[in-house]
C-alpha cells in the first residue's frame, strides 16, 4: 500500500443522473448515488479517494475537466455517457485536464449500436472499461491505483 491517498475525479456525464430509471438490463439497478456509494467504499479500501461530478450540461462538464488542471485530483475515471460517442470539445477539456484516465462505461457499448463504438475519449484514457456494470468502477480504480504507485502519467 504506497503512503499516498490517491485523489480520484470520478466524473459522470450525461444521462446517468437517470440511473435507477435506465433500462436495467444494459444499466442495472443503482441509482448514481448508490453507485458512487459504491466507488467511495472500494476506494477507500484501495487507499484512495474519490469525488464525484455529474452534469447533463457539456460545458459544466467541460468546465471541471479545466478545473482539475489546478490540482484538485491525481487521476480521472470518465464515464461520458453519449458524449463520449461524438463530443470533441469533452475530448480536448481532458486532454487539457492532463491527468492519467479511465474511460468506463456499464454497458457493452461494442455489442450495440454502431455509433456507440466511436469513443473520442478512448486515445487520452490508458485504459477503457466496458460491458462490466458496477464493477467497471471496481476495475478502473484498480489500473488506478496500479498506474499511479507506478509513476504513471497522463
Ligand atoms: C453509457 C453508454 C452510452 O452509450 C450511453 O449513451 C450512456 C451510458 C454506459 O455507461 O453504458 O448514457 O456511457
Amino acid at each position: 500500500m504506497s503512503a499516498r491517498a490517491w485523489r480520484i475525479a470520478v466524473l459522470h456525464g450525461v444521462n446517468l443522473d437517470q440511473l435507477g430509471r435506465r433500462d436495467p438490463l444494459l444499466y442495472g439497478t443503482l441509482t448514481l448515488a448508490q453507485l458512487q456509494q459504491r466507488i467511495e467504499r472500494r476506494a477507500g479500501e484501495l487507499g484512495m479517494s474519490a469525488t464525484f461530478f455529474q452534469t447533463n450540461h457539456e460545458g459544466e462538464l467541460i468546465e471541471r475537466l479545466h478545473g482539475l488542471r489546478d490540482g484538485d485530483a491525481d487521476a480521472i475515471v470518465l464515464n461520458p455517457g453519449a458524449w463520449g460517442h461524438y463530443a470533441w470539445a469533452i475530448r480536448d477539456a481532458l486532454e487539457i485536464a492532463g491527468l492519467p484516465s479511465v474511460e468506463v462505461h456499464l454497458s457493452d457499448v461494442s455489442a450495440r449500436e454502431p455509433w456507440r463504438r466511436v469513443s473520442v475519449i478512448g486515445e487520452l484514457c490508458f485504459a477503457s472499461v466496458s460491458g462490466r456494470g458496477p464493477d467497471g468502477y471496481d476495475e478502473a480504480l484498480a489500473l488506478l491505483r496500479e498506474h499511479l504507485d507506478a509513476g504513471g502519467a497522463a
